[in-house]
């Protein structure tokens, strides 16, 4: 099989035709995805209808599954394939959450800019994200080329990070955000992991910068000077000419590489139901 490609963002997104996601991958298709996602790290198919258990085959195809955040909440999920995460803002009873729900501040987290599980030990390599049932307008999804900005940054930065060391830990963005529904040992399930800022993708030989809102110190500085360098370094490495922002349509799946986009939400009508369900593989060299 051929990948039919659309180029959405030079080297960042490319839209993909030519491949039907609820099928089992035949190991060409699989290594053609591969090779794409190594040169675009951000693909987006439409019109691609997928069960939980489709959703979850297709993703194991490229890694072992990821639990996220689940590790540090007891929740049920409405899901019965638990190899997939419920981002739906709606309640046991199919109800919209209100917007104050302590649940909705996890969700609203995904607003700011992050790599999925960088706060875990293997952290986070493919997610896949599946658009459901989404409201007419808002909601879009940005992604930013934490290679192209790192590529970019002045030399002097590059020697000044090259060899720091961040701590990432989950429960910041929440914090940030006034703090979310987690217990003190749901908490502790998930303690803080250090990732060098600075990293190297393997397959395609290129450096990126490896940050977001995840991370709260780094090794050697203090708070204050860590979190400004931090948030410059954020500030740079989402500038508009490293970000692809997705419009999206019921059905579609984009998939992306964690380890050197960042991502995040955009706002919508909180009181509009918007089902999204995501499913990721954990990197296995970290
Ligand atoms: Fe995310």
């Amino acid at each position: 099989m051929s990948l039919q490609l659309k180029v959405l963002h030079p080297e960042l997104a490319v839209e993909v035709g030519g491949v039907d996601l609820r099928q089992p991958l035949g190991g060409d298709t699989l290594a053609e995805l591969q090779s794409t996602l190594a040169r675009y790290p951000v693909l987006v198919f439409h019109g691609q209808k997928l069960s939980d258990d489709e959703h979850a085959a297709f993703t194991r195809s490229f890694g072992p599954i990821d639990a996220g955040l689940l590790l540090a909440s007891k929740r049920k999920t409405r899901l019965t394939n638990t190899d997939v995460i419920d981002l739906a803002n709606i309640d046991a009873d199919g109800k919209v959450l209100e917007a104050g729900n302590a649940r909705n501040v996890s969700l609203l987290a995904n607003q700011l800019w992050h790599s999925d599980s960088s706060f875990k030990s293997p952290r986070a390599q493919y997610s896949v994200l599946c658009g459901v049932d989404l409201p007419g307008d808002g909601g879009d999804t940005e992604f930013a080329d934490q290679r192209a900005a790192y590529d970019a940054l002045p030399d002097a930065m590059k020697a000044r990070i090259g060899s720091l060391v961040a701590e990432h830990w989950a429960f910041h963005s929440r914090n940030m955000l006034g703090g979310a529904d987690f217990t003190p040992e749901g908490m502790a399930a998930l303690p803080p992991v250090d990732w060098p800022i600075v990293d190297t993708i393997p397959e395609s030989g290129r450096k990126t910068l490896f940050i977001g809102v995840h991370t709260r110190a780094i090794h050697g500085l203090p708070t204050a000077e860590a979190r400004l360098l931090l948030m410059d370094l954020l500030e740079h490495a989402t500038q508009r000419q490293f970000v692809y922002r997705h419009v999206w349509r019921n059905d579609d799946v984009v998939m992306w590489d964690n380890r050197c986009t960042l991502h995040r939400g955009r706002p919508y009508d909180l009181t509009k139901r918007r089902e999204l369900r995501r499913c990721t593989t954990e990197y296995a060299a970290a």
